[in-house]
Order: structure tokens, then C-alpha cells, then sequence
């Protein structure tokens, strides 16, 4: 089966049982700062899932585009890709668990439609726990159509470790629940479809010599399916707790969310593309299929082209190089996978940059041609040469890459000709420092034995961190360089690098303090002021309107304040007063402002407010408004920010109006 075939089989499955197609979204987040591309179809329905009426009404299907870059070092092995197509049906408040398995056990089965064999598939639903029963009404759904389909349909029992026999596997919520997106809001268990290709793929991550259930890391359980049944909508368990921690143990209690019930009770599916065309083609991995092969097929020719120039006898030395896709699948995967997620990133709008979703991208076309080098891929402008096959590819699905073509191609090519020039330079200066230990030895030949006679065990973070500075060298990069010479990259690496950053940080801010002195360093004063403000707002519309309010954007500059929030309804007279008035009060009030860096757990436990776990690291700074015993507001968040509220001045909202749905906007000075 094609991609083709199967896209237009899932859509027209779904409008068949009533659903209206919907387009694909752009891989850029509409108005939500918090979480930089979108991640699963969804994402952009989250005002329609929480209650706002869809144009297109209750029943709705697509293809979305996806991009999910936290397993980025795993791209290259069976079932990773960075890019991925999602297909999705919902249902907003209108059929549920019922309907939803048992067309997607139609889907999957039924001759006219997929045709897998019902003996492949397993199935895990919610186990249960302190907030939610078990999903047995999803047990009894399952149930049902396996026995419809004469196979075995038995639930597995943890006493009796039944899995060879047991077709049902409830799992614990850290497997089988899905959402919030962000810390309340809908959320529910869901019901995940697994194909058993009957042994492991990878063997030595099989605990018990394939006696696993799924959800084990061997490989032997591809996930195809997610059907989530959102009933319940998550909230903390004293009101505005988030803002008022007054002692230890209400600290603790913050940490506890009750779930309700949602009046709308909602189903979100999402299917993988690239994933299921590999199984019904029996493939062991997604790269087989037609959409990576014909890629792949453009990367080898252009490995080929490379060999042309070759003379002869270097010729034989080229065929036994190891730069064929056989003899370094990993390469190769990673070559399509990444030019292919940044074509899509490109022409959504995404361009190469050192920030935030540039920096993705940038991330991506860099590691893809340090790996094209590394398979001696010599033609300058090799990305385009491969985006262009992948934009034939996709073109017809996905229109926009046609009409962006020629800013893809200049996106890339000067992203190429930047980073061959940073690659060369920075490869130079990473030789000349570990290549004068040992005399006359290329690092790149370096191998272990000689690292560890030469005690060059460790790679040194200042070093590294001087070369990224120096020559803008991806440290990342000089960390993948070093484990292929078998240098340690070590914690204490890592350390000094971090360490090297921050005096670096401070030395430029040190000189820019005082080149900007002057107008600029006021203009800068009163944003910061504003961006104070703007965390006061946030605070006062949770109190007045209630914790449904995220921020979903913000604007800030030295005349004005602009923010965007959950919301979706007007705001009444009134209730811009009550807010202006809270804001005001405490601007009276002198509050102090403190910051702390913390771990973003702890920052959770102490009910810091922030969207998207994806976005923060592993430590995040937190700012608070107001004194430990009565706290007003509390951000996880970047600053700067004014010492005390009493810096603030006169609060005014002056505009409140629609952003986008579900999405409310205001606009406010400081007098
Ligand atoms: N949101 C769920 C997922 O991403 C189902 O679409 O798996």
C-alpha cells in the first residue's frame, strides 16, 4: 500500500461514518508561544475540545502534520522520524468509546479497508487508579469484536502473567492516559493498538527473552493507534492553590489534581502514517517504505554521482568505503529524516536561526550534513538536491512545498554554505587541539588504544565550549565528534562548558550595559516593567475568570503590553474592572519580586505556572511575585523583571478583543 492509498483510505473510512475532513494545520502553533511546533492533530483543536463549536461540527478527520524532535538521537533506528503524518478522527462531545473501537477495529481488519489480520493485533487500555476506574467499558468493547473475529480476547492478569495467551494488557496512566497539554485541562485514558510482529526486534532490550507485554522496548510491539477518550477535565484540588502556598503542607497537597468529569466527553485518535504503511507493507522498519526509499535512493545517487569523479583504483577504495545504505543505514536515515522535516519547517515559515524553532531547524540541516560528510557526499548544495525529491514527493498532498519551493531552496543552500564554512573551521581547530597530542595521527584514525595511552580520556568543556564561540561549532556536534574518537564527553565536560558559557554570558552583558546606555537602556527599562505587569495580569485573570486562562502569547514593547489568553468569551465590563482593580492592588501593595532556579518538578510541586513541559529543560528559573506567605503570582520564566511592584505605575486595560478562537487579547499601558 502506498502513503497515498492510505491517507485517502482513512479519510474516506471516516466521512463514511459521518466525519467532515478537515485541512492540515501549519507545523507552527497558532498564537502559543509555549510549545514550538505542533506535535500531534490535536493540538490545534484544543479550543474545540474544551468546549468551543467547531464550524465543521461535531465529527472530524485529518491529516496532520507532526514534528516531535525529543527522541532526535534515536532517529536512524526502525520507528524514529522527527517529521511524521498523523491521521486523527474526533469526536467533540458527540460518539465515544463504543464507536471509536469498534470502527477502528473495522479499519484495521475489514478486507476493504486495511485487512491486517486480527491475530496480530494487541490491544492496552487504563488499568485504573486513585482518580479514575479502570477502562472496563473499553475491555468489554475489545472484547466484543474479538470475539466477533473468532480470536482470543482474554484481559492479561499480573498473577497469572498470562501474556502469551492474553490479548488485552491494562497498563498503569504513565502508559495509558494522554493529555492535558498543559497542566489542567482535558484529559482521559486511552486505548492504545499495537501490532506483535511475534519476536523482538532488538533482542538484548527484551527483559525476559521475549516474554514481554506491550509497551517493551525490544521492538516486538509497534504502536499504531491511539484512541484517547477524553472524559475528564483535570484540575488542582484547592482553587487557585497555584497561588497560594502558605505553608508545607498545602504545598503538598498543590501536588494532588482531582480529575472531574467533563460535560463534553471527547475522542482524539491519532494514527502514524509512516509507522502503519511499514506494517501493512511487512516491513520491520519505517524507512522501507516508498516515501524514505525514493529519498534514500537520491542520497546513494548522489554518493554515486561523488564516486564518478573518482579515479580508478580510488574507485575500489570508495566500494569498500562503507558509504552505501547497507553499510550505514544510520547515516543515511538520518539524512532523510532531517532534510524531510526541514523542508516541512521551511516552508511553514521556519528559518535557520540560534533561537527557539530556528534553532531546531538549524539543529537539524547541520547534523544532516555533518552525516552526509561522513558518507563523502562532496556536492555543495546536496540539501536541495535532496529537498527536491522530497517536494516531488509530497507535492501533490501538500501543495505549499510546490509554492515555496524556491525559499526552501534558499533557506537551505545558504544554511549549507554557512555551516561548511563554521564545519571546516571548527573540524580544523577540534584537530590541531587533540590532533598535537599524538603526533602525526589524524584524530579521525584515532583509535581508543591510542586515546587512552595518550591519556587524552576526557574532552576539556572549556575548549569545546571556545570553539562554539569562536567559530559558532555546534557543541552538540563537537560531542558527537569526540564519542566517535572515543574521547569522554563527559558530566564534568559539560560542567566546564556551562561553566565557560556563563562567564561568557556575563562578560557580553557587562559590554553591552554599557554600549547601550542611553535611550535604548530606557526603552529596555520600561519592558522589563511591562513584562512584570504582564505576569500580574496573568494572575488576576486565573483569580477572576478561573485556572482555564494559559497564556498564549505575548507581546511586549516600551508603549504597551499585548496578551493573549485562554478564553472564549468577551470580557464583561465588570470583569476588566475587578482586573484592572487586582492588578492595581498589588502595585500598591510593594510586592517584592524573587527568582530561583529550580528543578522543573519542584517548580511543578510549588505550582508554578507554565504550558508545555517540552519547551523547559531540566532546570528552569521561577520567578515570584509577592512574600513566601501570601504568593501572588508565580511563572516559571526567563525575566528580566522590576525589583518591587511599586515600580510599576498606573495599570490600564485599554483594548480587549478576539485573538483567534478560543483566544481572547488585551492590550494594556502602564500610566
Ligand atoms: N493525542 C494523541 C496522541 O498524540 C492521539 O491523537 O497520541
Amino acid at each position: 500500500m502506498t502513503a497515498e492509498e492510505l491517507r485517502k483510505k482513512y479519510i474516506k473510512f471516516f466521512k463514511e461514518k459521518g466525519h467532515q475532513e478537515i485541512a492540515s494545520a501549519s507545523l507552527v502553533p497558532e498564537n502559543d508561544p509555549t510549545t514550538l511546533f505542533i506535535t500531534a492533530g490535536m493540538h490545534p483543536l484544543v479550543p474545540y475540545l474544551m468546549g468551543e463549536k467547531h464550524p465543521k461540527g461535531k465529527r472530524l478527520v485529518s491529516v496532520q502534520k507532526c514534528v516531535r524532535t525529543v527522541d532526535i538521537e534515536d532517529v536512524g533506528d526502525s520507528t524514529h522520524n522527527t517529521f511524521f503524518e498523523m491521521l486523527g478522527n474526533w469526536s467533540l462531545g458527540d460518539y465515544f468509546k463504543q464507536d471509536s473501537i469498534k470502527w477502528s477495529w473495522e479499519f484495521l481488519t475489514d478486507k476493504k479497508w486495511l485487512n491486517i489480520s486480527p491475530e496480530k493485533i494487541k490491544v492496552t487500555v487504563f488499568e485504573g487508579d486513585k482518580d479514575a476506574s479502570r477502562d472496563d467499558e473499553s475491555v468489554k468493547i475489545w472484547q466484543k469484536c474479538f470475539k466477533k473475529s473468532k480470536i482470543s480476547f482474554e484481559v492479561y492478569d499480573n498473577k497469572k502473567k498470562n501474556n502469551k495467551t492474553a490479548r488485552i494488557f491494562p497498563l498503569p496512566k504513565k502508559d495509558n492516559w494522554w493529555g492535558p497539554a498543559g497542566e489542567t485541562g482535558p484529559c482521559g485514558p486511552d486505548t492504545e493498538i499495537f501490532i506483535d510482529l511475534g519476536k523482538p526486534v532488538n533482542f538484548e532490550k527484551c527483559p525476559n527473552n521475549n516474554n514481554c507485554k506491550p509497551g517493551c522496548n525490544c521492538g516486538r510491539y509497534i504502536e499504531i493507534w491511539n484512541n484517547v477518550f477524553m472524559e475528564y477535565n483535570r484540575k488542582f484540588k484547592i482553587p487557585n492553590s497555584e497561588f497560594q502556598i502558605n505553608s508545607k503542607s498545602q504545598i503538598q497537597n498543590n501536588k494532588k489534581y482531582k480529575y472531574i468529569a467533563l460535560s463534553q466527553k471527547n475522542v482524539d485518535t491519532g494514527m502514524g502514517l509512516e509507522r502503519t504503511l511499514a506494517i501493512l507493507n511487512g516491513f520491520d522498519n519505517v524507512y522501507e517504505i516508498e516515501l524514505f526509499k525514493l529519498i534514500i535512493q537520491k542520497i546513494e545517487h548522489l554518493t554515486i554521482r561523488t564516486l564518478m569523479h573518482f579515479e580508478t583504483e580510488e574507485k575500489e577504495e570508495y566500494e569498500n568505503s562503507g558509504t552505501k545504505y547497507k553499510d550505514n543505514p544510520k547515516a543515511f536515515r538520518i539524512i532523510a529524516d532531517h532534510i524531510r522535516t526541514s523542508v516541512f519547517m521551511i516552508s511553514d515559515g521556519v528559518i535557520p536561526s540560534n533561537l527557539g524553532r530556528g534553532y531546531v531547524l538549524r539543529r537539524l540541516i547541520r547534523r544532516a550534513i555533518r552525516y552526509a560528510k561522513m558518507i563523502k557526499i562532496e556536492e555543495s548544495h546536496f540539501t536541495f538536491l535532496i529537498a527536491k525529491e522530497i517536494i516531488k514527493i509530497y507535492k501533490d498532498v501538500y501543495p505549499e512545498l510546490e509554492k515555496n519551493r524556491d525559499f526552501i531552496q534558499d533557506c537551505l543552500v545558504k544554511e549549507e554554505h554557512k555551516f561548511c564554512q563554521t564545519l571546516e573551521r571548527g573540524l580544523k581547530e577540534l584537530k590541531k587541539i587533540y590532533g598535537t597530542v599524538i603526533r602525526g595521527v589524524d584524530p579521525e584514525n584515532l583509535s581508543k588504544d591510542m586515546v587512552i595511552q595518550n591519556n587524552i580520556m576526557r574532552a576539556d568543556g572549556k575548549k569545546i565550549f571556545h570553539i562554539y564561540e569562536t567559530y559558532g561549532f555546534p557543541i552538540e556536534m563537537s560531542q558527537e565528534i569526540m564519542k566517535e574518537w572515543g574521547i569522554a564527553f563527559d558530566e564534568e565536560t559539560i560542567e566546564e562548558a556551562k561553566k565557560a558559557f556563563k562567564e561568557h554570558q556575563e562578560l557580553s552583558r557587562t559590554a553591552s550595559v554599557g554600549m547601550f546606555k542611553g535611550g535604548l537602556a530606557d526603552a529596555g527599562e520600561q519592558a522589563t516593567k511591562y513584562h512584570t505587569a504582564t505576569h500580574l495580569l496573568l494572575g488576576s485573570l486565573r483569580r477572576i475568570l478561573g485556572n482555564h486562562i494559559y497564556q498564549k502569547g505575548s507581546n511586549i514593547n516600551a508603549d504597551r503590553l499585548r496578551f493573549d489568553f485562554s478564553h472564549s468569551e468577551k470580557l464583561s465590563e465588570d470583569e476588566k474592572q475587578k482586573i484592572e482593580y487586582l492588578v492595581n492592588k498589588q502595585i500598591q501593595k510593594k510586592l517584592p519580586i524573587n527568582s530561583e532556579e529550580m528543578s522543573l518538578e519542584k517548580a511543578k510541586q510549588l505550582g508554578a505556572i507554565g504550558v508545555f513541559d517540552s519547551k523547559y529543560g531540566d532546570k528552569v528559573k521561577v520567578y515570584t511575585i509577592g512574600n513566601p506567605d501570601n504568593v501572588f503570582s508565580r511563572e516559571i520564566c526567563n525575566g528580566p523583571h522590576v525589583k518591587n511592584t511599586s515600580e510599576l505605575g498606573k495599570f490600564k486595560i485599554r483594548k480587549e478583543q478576539s485573538s483567534s478562537a478560543g483566544v481572547r487579547r488585551i492590550k494594556a499601558i502602564l500610566e
